[in-house]
Formats: structure tokens, sequence, C-alpha cells
């Protein structure tokens, strides 16, 4: 949807090829602009989004190359504290979907519930 991802010294680029790339650019943008900061310490920033989600600027964050543990997810997850009736936990435990940013893991993917089925 938005590969690849253009880093560019402190900042990655998402560039969406398709309507699903800029639901999930402006689902991202509007996820870190509405989270608390405890959550925020969980998502790589959102910095800016274009009016029509066509462009995502977020900091750069350095990939993980293995997938997290169980454990670590269940730590991240929790940490998340999710709420039934909110949009679905918005990240998965696959090594691409997060990086190292400021010494911590965070999710450079959560867009997951921008596109999947609503309850
Ligand atoms: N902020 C970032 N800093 C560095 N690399 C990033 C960042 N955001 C994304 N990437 C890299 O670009 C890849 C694609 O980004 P992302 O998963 O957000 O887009 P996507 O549209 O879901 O693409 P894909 O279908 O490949 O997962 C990520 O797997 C990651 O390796
Ligand atoms: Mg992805």
């Amino acid at each position: 949807m938005r590969s690849p991802v253009i880093v560019i010294g402190w900042l990655a680029v998402k560039f969406a090829r398709n309507q699903r790339g800029r639901d999930s650019n402006l689902y991202e943008a509007k996820l870190y602009q509405n989270s608390t900061e405890a959550r925020r310490t969980l998502l790589c920033p959102a910095l800016w989004v274009s009016p029509t989600g066509a462009l995502l600027i977020m900091r750069a964050a350095q990939p993980l190359s293995e997938m997290m543990s169980e454990e670590e997810y269940i730590q991240a997850f929790t940490a998340w504290e999710y709420k039934p009736g909110e949009d679905g936990c918005p990240f998965e435990p696959k090594a691409s979907d997060w990086g190292w940013f400021e010494g911590r893991k965070v999710a450079l993917d959560y867009s997951t519930p921008a596109w999947e089925a609503h309850a």
C-alpha cells in the first residue's frame, strides 16, 4: 500500500499507492494525534499528513530484524490498554511493523484497523 517507505535522515515518508494506503496514512496521523502520552510511547511519531492522505511524514526508526517475542508483544498490547468499543489494537507482532526509536521499540505500521472490517 505504501512501500517502499523513503527514509531521509530523521524522516520517513509514506507515499500511498492506492485508497487503502491513503486511508492508512490518515489513520496513523489521527491515531497518533489523538493518543495519550502513554500510548504515544508505543507509536513511531507521525508528524504530518497531506489532506487526502497521499503523503505521511513520520520520524524515522530502525526497523527490527526479528519478530517480537510473544512476551514483548503481550507487554505492548497490555501497555496500549485497549478498551472495548475502540478500534482494534492497532499493531501486530511482525518484525517489519516495529522499529527502534529513541531507545525503545515503537510500532511503525499501526494502520490495521483503518481497513480491517469494523465491528
Ligand atoms: N517510521 C519509519 N522509519 C523507518 N522505516 C519505516 C518507518 N515506517 C515504515 N518503515 C518501513 O517501511 C515498511 C512499510 O511501511 P508500512 O508497513 O507502514 O507500510 P505498508 O503500507 O503497510 O506496507 P507493507 O505492505 O510493506 O507492510 C515497514 O515494514 C518498515 O520496514
Ligand atoms: Mg505494513
